[in-house]
């Protein structure tokens, strides 16, 4: 019996034009490359400049996926966004990568789960394409933190990066086991009691004003280390697969400790985990495109290999996906 799976057919990011090192950030800001490095592992982040808004990055990223993938326009028929940082209140931004595109079919939405959001469009995603409601989804990361953090505030204007990435999912045929291609299970999560524990202070429906992110440091540290491992072992759970089966682990890029107390508890082998917070800071809701791409230009992630990708973000928000690329 065949069964519908949504498969990865093409991928693509994009940057802002400004890159800024933890030297250059000491310059303005009370801190330094050593502080940044050993806490955090990030070396440098992309920042945007006049005109480089989210819809911008993730029209270039979600273009460069078409290109990849071989498609037009024309093959698109959906194209989730997942941003906390949208060009503006509405239209969403999702429309306007459509627009901007030349997508004039089919249907195209925001998704707000913060850092979590790409792993949530995925999922969301493969809802559509596996009921057969849509054929091809354009699945978006783009954010521009940048524009919502103090910079005042050293605790947490030298976590975060600016940019975009996008894969192209598309509904095909799989015989329902695990050596399909596609998405083979997912798992999302939320709880809204850690509100305060990450963030922003206003909003269109309460100040009126856009806001600024805040953060307590260690209980996010905490409870991404703690707790998020459960999602990972429902898709593993879901699918009988183990850590010792996974090709990559491609988690969100907010934190290298994070990333590697993680790992070493779910007794993922570091060598497997693909790292990208060094050369783009915590880009939020676009982290894992971004490191998606990095690892498959580079040659990492080929066609048949067993991708776990996981994320947290503000709520609290997360969820894992298990694709088989
Ligand atoms: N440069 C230099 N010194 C700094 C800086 C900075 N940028 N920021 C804080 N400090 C100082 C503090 O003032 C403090 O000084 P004091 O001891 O004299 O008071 C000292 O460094 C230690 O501060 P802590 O907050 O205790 O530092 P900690 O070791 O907890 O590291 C960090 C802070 C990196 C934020 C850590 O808590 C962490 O990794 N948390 C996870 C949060 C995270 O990654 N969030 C990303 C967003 S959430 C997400 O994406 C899911």
């Amino acid at each position: 019996m065949t069964i519908l799976r949504s498969v990865v057919v093409g991928g693509g990011s994009a940057l802002p034009s400004r890159c800024v090192s933890n030297a250059t950030l000491a310059e303005t800001v009370d801190t330094s490359d050593d502080w940044i490095v050993q806490r955090t592992g990030i070396r440098q982040r992309y920042l945007c400049g006049p005109g480089e808004t989210t819809s911008v990055l993730g029209a270039r990223a979600a273009r460069a996926a078409l290109d990849d993938a071989g498609l037009t326009p024309n093959d698109i028929d959906l194209v989730i966004c997942a941003t906390s940082t949208p060009d503006h209140t509405f239209p969403s931004t999702a429309t306007q990568i459509q627009a901007a595109l030349g997508i004039h079919q089919g249907f195209a939405f925001d998704l707000q789960a913060v850092c979590a959001g790409f792993v949530y469009a995925v999922a969301t995603a493969d809802k559509f394409l596996t009921s057969g409601s849509a054929r091809r989804a354009l699945v978006v990361g783009a954010e521009t933190f940048s524009r919502i953090l103090d910079w005042e505030d050293r605790t947490t204007c030298v976590l975060f990066g600016d940019g975009a990435g996008a894969i192209v999912l598309e509904a095909q045929d799989g015989q329902g086991t695990i050596a399909d291609r596609g998405v083979l299970a997912s798992s999302l999560r939320s709880d809204g009691r850690h509100r305060d524990k990450l963030y922003v202070d206003g909003g269109p429906g309460s100040t009126g004003t856009t806001g600024h992110l805040r953060m307590s440091g260690k209980e996010v540290f905490r409870f991404a280390v703690g707790s998020v491992t459960d999602v990972i072992l429902d898709a593993f759970n879901a699918t009988g697969t183990t850590a010792d089966d996974l090709d990559w682990f491609v988690p969100h890029q907010a934190n290298r400790r994070i990333i590697e107390a993680s790992a070493d508890k779910l007794g993922i082998a570091r060598d497997k985990v693909v790292l990208t917070v060094d050369r783009h800071g915590n880009t939020s809701a676009a982290s894992i495109p971004l490191a998606l791409d990095v690892a498959r230009k580079d040659g990492r992630i080929k066609h048949g290999d067993l991708v776990m990708i996981e994320a947290i973000g503000g709520g609290f928000t997360w969820g894992a996906a298990l694709i088989r690329w």
